[in-house]
């Protein structure tokens, strides 16, 4: 399966999935890297030979063209699966349009807890003993979409926001990895509201 990441940040995800896409029979391949802002997740595309493209939100007179050109931009690539790796960005409806049912998210809770991007410290500071990572369908809500997968992660008394993240952070690039390999083989049936990938007979 051909797959387009979109990410903003560190890329620490698209890295660990650039090295899952490398390992031995792996179904899907990255075959370009969207961004919105310069970072560092465009080093990790380039390193390894993956072309990136940076759609950044202020060159666009306003959301809608935005939206236009990063679907443009993807499009070109032909993708099976979009993923969001850290992606800070909404995506518009003319993106949801075109690969609606195929883009696939991930977030650092348990979903329909912490919603949003200040998931970490808003776990944190609720005081809860576990979160964790989901990753998701993207639809038009804010972290709504069908769950794919979670997996639970303890809080321990001394962490911060620091030390959470990366505990769930390491979850998260098994599982991502996980997913978008199962979702490559098997498909996503969908309803809307659930999601299931089929399960593996072999
Ligand atoms: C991940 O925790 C992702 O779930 C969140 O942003 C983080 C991205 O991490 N939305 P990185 O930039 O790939 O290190």
């Amino acid at each position: 399966a051909r797959v387009v990441v979109l990410a903003s940040g560190t890329g620490s995800l698209l890295r660990s999935l650039i090295d899952a896409t490398h390992t031995d029979g792996y179904p899907a391949r990255i075959v370009a890297v969207g961004v919105d802002r310069e970072c560092a997740a465009e080093g990790h595309a380039e390193a390894a030979g993956i072309p990136h493209v940076r759609v950044p939100l202020r060159e666009h007179p306003d959301r809608g063209a935005w939206d236009r050109a990063l679907t443009d931009a993807v499009a070109a690539h032909e993708p099976d699966l979009v993923v969001s790796a850290g992606f800070m960005k909404i995506l518009g409806p003319v993106f949801l349009d075109r690969f609606g049912g195929r883009i696939v998210n991930t977030h650092p809770a348990l979903l329909p807890a912490f919603p949003g991007a200040h998931a970490v410290p808003d776990a944190l500071a609720y005081g809860v003993k576990v979160t964790g990572s989901t990753v998701h369908l993207v639809d038009a809500g804010i972290d709504t979409g069908p769950i794919l997968a979670q997996e639970p992660v303890p809080v321990l008394d001394d962490d911060d926001e620091a030390t959470l993240h990366e505990r769930i952070k390491v979850v998260e690039r098994r599982l991502l990895a996980d997913v978008v390999a199962a979702v490559a083989t098997r498909g996503v049936v969908s309803d809307g509201r659930k999601a299931v990938i089929p399960s593996d007979r072999t």
